[in-house]
Order: C-alpha cells, then structure tokens, then sequence
C-alpha cells in the first residue's frame, strides 16, 4: 500500500478562494504547514486569517481541540511570491478555471519546485492531460477534485491524465485518506465522475418541466419525498447558480461531441440569459426576493376510497401499500399479479411505470382505466408519490387510484402522462450514465456509487440502486423511454446490457 506524504511534508494551495482556502484548512489540520498563494494581492493572507476564524468556530462548537486549532492556525503561511513554494511536497492548484492559466501556473511552478513534488489541480471541468502537457514532467500532475466546501465534504476525485504517473495518484489517494476524505479514482475524462454522471439529475428534470409533466415545485418535492434526493432539481439548480450550472452541462456535452445524452436545456439558457441566476441573484425557478411566496407543491385534493381496493403481488410497492393501509386500519383485499399490478382501486388498476406512459401501457394491455405509480427509494417510508393516469382513463378512474394512495398516507402528485414520471425516469438515466462510466474504463461501480453518495449526497449509489431495482427493469425503462422519444438520449450503456443478460448484478 503507498503511504501517504507526511504530514511534516509541505502543502502549497495556490488560488486561496472557496477551494483553495477550504482545501489549505484540510490540510493545516491534518498536520501539514501549508504555504498560500494567490495573484490577487493580500488575497493569501486574508485567507489565512479566514481559515483561523474557521478553526475558532470549530472550537466554539466543541468540535476541534483549543490547541490543535492554535497549532493548525500557526501552520498557515501566506506566501507572497512562488519562490516561496520552492520546499513544498505537494501543490494543490486552485485558481480560476482556465487552461491557458493553470499551465502557465504550472509552468512558472517547475521552475521553483523540486522534481519530486507532486502537483494536483482541483480543475472541475479541464482535461488533466492537457493541462499535464504542458508540464516539463507530466507525470507528476493528477486531478485532486475537492467538492465545495472542502472542509466539510468527505468526496475528492483523484483523477490521472494520460501521463499521470501510477506512483502520484496513489499517494494522493493515501494522502487523501490521511486527511480524512474519502478518494475515488478515476480517469480523466470530460465531468469526471460526479460532474458527468449527476447531469441526468438536472436533465430530466428540464424536460419535464419542459414537457408540462408538474410544476418545479411539484417535481422538486416528488423528487426529495418519494426520491430520498436531499435536494430538488429545480431548487438545487437555484442554489448552484444557472450560470455555473449551464456552463458545467455545456462544457460536459462539447467535451462529448455534442452526446445528446447531455444536451442542455432551452429553460436553462433562458434563465441564463434573463440574469435568474437562481438563489443568488433573487431568482431562477423560484422567487427569493423578500417577502415572496414560498412556491408549494402541488397536492390532489382527498379522494373518496372505492368500494373495493386490492393490493396485488408481493412487488416491493405492493408489500409497503399493504403495511401501510394496515397501519391506517383500512380494509384491502390481497390477489395475486400476474401482469405487474400493484392494485387495483374500484375497477382502475395500478402499475408502477416500466418507462411507457401510462396511455400506452393502457393500450398495450387493453385497460382502459390505468393508472402508473412513479418509482420510491423506500415506497413503506415516502410521504409523496406521482401519479400519471392514461388518457383512457376517466376522471372518477383517476380519483379512486388517488383515494387508495391517500389511505396509504401518502400526498399523490398527480403528472401530465410523461413516460418513465419523475423518480423513476432520473434513476434509470443516473444508473446509466454511471454504467457507461465503469464501462468506458474512468471508474469502477463501487467509485460511482460513493462518489454520487458523497459528492452530491444521492441517497443511494446509483447503480446499487439499480441492482435493488433489478437492472432488467432500468433497461426496460430506458428501452421504453428511448423508443417514446427515439432519441439516442436514451441508448443502454452496454454493461446494463450485459448485467441483464447474464443475470448479475453491476456490483456482483
Ligand atoms: N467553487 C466550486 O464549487 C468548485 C468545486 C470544485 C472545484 N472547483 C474548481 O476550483 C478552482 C477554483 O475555484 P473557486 O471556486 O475556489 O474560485 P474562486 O474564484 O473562489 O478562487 C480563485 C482564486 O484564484 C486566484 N487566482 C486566479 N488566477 C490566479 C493565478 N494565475 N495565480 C494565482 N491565483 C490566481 C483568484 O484571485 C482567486 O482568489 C477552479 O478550477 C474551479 O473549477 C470549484
């Protein structure tokens, strides 16, 4: 096992903004002394004086030692010239995120460093070999991608361009680890791993918006209640910034030749171009100016429960509406599925969506009253659930679906007929954006999954969550959303292909 640097070792940060400084923070507690250095001048030492102010706070709230935090405080230096950075071990590049200047950086850097010092660019988006390519020995450079803010994320991407060499990213890795985060490996490629396989997240959501599926806020608390995500879509955008946002998706879909897998969204480029730039800017989904409504989910309003209802097969959602109705004393009888229902409410019956609209489905099966129920990371725990109903359907068909749902506790969010509804639709693109990441070489499973639950806080690895699901019903969505759409949006990474033939799970 490579060990990590010592912690007697240098660290230099160069750019001690939001990155640079959280990421000298980590690595003064861990014991290092760390030099910083920034172009913009008394930028270095009013960064020091912050993560000192940051160390006392920890203190203040009993979470660091009184004398650690003087110990780690006394081991910021602000640097005032690169000459300065000449003993440094390690220097961890953070400045503004353009190529031009990290390798002029880099550049100016080997000309002051030892060649034993190893170089790591926090950069979100730039590929590492061709920052790397202009470096004297390019093999001492790796991607070391903190997440925001550094101190309190546990996640860093350490990523290895073309020349990278095998002993760098190990001991960034252990030096990551030393430093109490969790690193992932992977390799350099247009997002990484977290920036490219999380574009599904705020893609879906665009287009149903776009497609009058629900409103943000609808789909926001759908998402969140029957999702697990922490975070909406639409309310996560606001709180990145559109602007950040936009320029991420773009830059990920010309990194791919213009994927279709990643195309941005009109809505975006809309609030982008009007200045909603989202929380910061007072507006982007929703309205944050003083005094403005909080915009609330839309609910359907109580439903009268049918004469009869049926919980119907043993399928997960089956099996938590059945705990459920009990719970709530209300009286059910139990059949068997033989086709997939979940229920069946008076004479409608309930489906959990396969990635056809509910309207298809009604007429594949010859039911004129259906109704699809989206997917739930824990369907016993949800507090919410969409709804889509067949155009088949009539009104009263709708309500008694809505009415079993309701008795169940849950608020139903009733959807425009979209294929795939909200959670179901995100999960299975999640799980295929990373199944193509482990199947193009840039990480393993296990390093998509944590790298999703930690970088982003997704309440479950996207493609454990595919093998909880079963990976021949992702690919059965994503079949059913790419022949609704035929659009190569929707094309099956090969490894679900082969996890569903072969009958194994991705992470078996
Ligand atoms: N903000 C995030 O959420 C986030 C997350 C992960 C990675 N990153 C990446 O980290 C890097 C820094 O981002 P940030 O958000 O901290 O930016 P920032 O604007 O807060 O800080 C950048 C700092 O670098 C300094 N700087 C610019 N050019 C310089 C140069 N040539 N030499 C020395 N200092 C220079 C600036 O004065 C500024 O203080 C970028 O590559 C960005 O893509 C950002």
């Amino acid at each position: 096992m490579t060990t990590p640097l010592s912690p007697n070792a240098v660290v230099a940060v160069v750019g001690t903004g939001a990155m640079g400084a959280g990421i000298a923070q980590v690595a003064a507690a861990a014991g290092h002394t760390v030099r910083l250095l920034d172009a913009r001048e008394g930028a270095a030492a009013q960064a020091v004086d912050g993560i000192r102010a940051q160390f006392a706070r920890l203190v203040d709230k009993g979470r660091m030692d009184a004398a650690a935090a003087a110990a780690a405080g006394a081991r910021l230096v602000a640097a005032t010239d690169l000459a300065e950075l000449a003993d440094a071990a390690l220097v961890v590049e953070a400045i503004v995120e353009r190529l031009d200047a990290k390798q002029q950086l880099f550049a100016a850097l080997e000309g002051v460093i030892a060649d034993d010092c190893i170089l790591g660019t926090n950069t979100s988006s730039i590929s590492i070999t061709a920052i790397g390519a202009a470096l004297r020995l390019p093999e001492r450079l790796a991607g070391l991608h903190f997440f925001n803010p550094a101190p309190l994320m546990a996640l860093v991407e350490v990523v290895s361009g073309l020349a990278t060499g095998q002993n760098v990213t190990d001991t960034l890795f252990a030096t990551a680890k030393a430093w109490g985060k969790v690193p992932v490996q992977a390799k350099s490629t247009p997002g990484f791993i977290v920036n490219r396989v999380a574009r599904p997240y705020y893609a879906e959501a665009l287009r149903l918006a776009q497609e009058g599926a629900a409103d943000y806020a609808t789909i926001d608390a759908v998402l969140r209640e029957a999702g697990g995500f922490r975070m909406g879509p639409f309310q996560l955008m606001d709180l990145i910034g559109h602007d950040v946002n936009f320029a991420v998706t773009k830059s990920v879909w010309s990194a791919f030749y213009h994927d279709p897998r990643f195309l941005p969204s009109l809505i975006q480029q809309e609030l982008v171009d009007g200045g909603f730039l989202g929380k910061k800017s007072g507006r982007g989904f929703y309205d944050y100016s003083e005094g403005a409504a909080v915009a609330q989910p839309a609910s359907a309003a109580p439903q009268a429960l049918p004469g009869k209802l049926a919980i119907c097969g043993d399928s997960a959602a089956a099996r938590a509406l059945a705990q459920r109705l009990q719970l709530a004393g209300t009286p059910f009888e139990t059949t068997d599925s033989a086709d997939g229902r979940i229920a069946v409410a008076g004479d409608t019956v309930l489906y959990v969506t396969d990635g056809r609209s509910a309207t298809r489905r009604a007429s594949d099966l010859g039911i004129a009253k259906l109704v699809l129920v989206d997917l739930a990371l824990d369907y016993a725990q949800a507090s919410r659930i969409a709804i889509a109903a067949a155009a088949q359907c009539a009104p009263a068909g709708v309500d008694a679906a809505t009415a079993l749902l309701q008795a169940a506790g849950l608020q139903v969010a009733r959807f425009a007929d979209v294929p795939g509804l909200a959670v179901m639709r995100t999960v299975a693109m999640l799980a295929n954006e990373a199944a193509d990441a482990v199947n193009q070489g840039v990480c393993n499973a296990a390093a998509a999954d944590a790298a999703m639950k930690l970088g982003v806080n997704y309440p479950q690895g996207p493609l454990a969550w595919a093998d909880a699901l079963g990976v021949a019903t992702v690919r059965t969505v994503l079949a059913h959303l790419g022949e609704a759409y035929g659009e190569d949006r929707y094309r099956i990474s090969p490894l679900l292909q082969q996890a569903c033939y072969s009958g194994r799970k991705i992470h078996d």
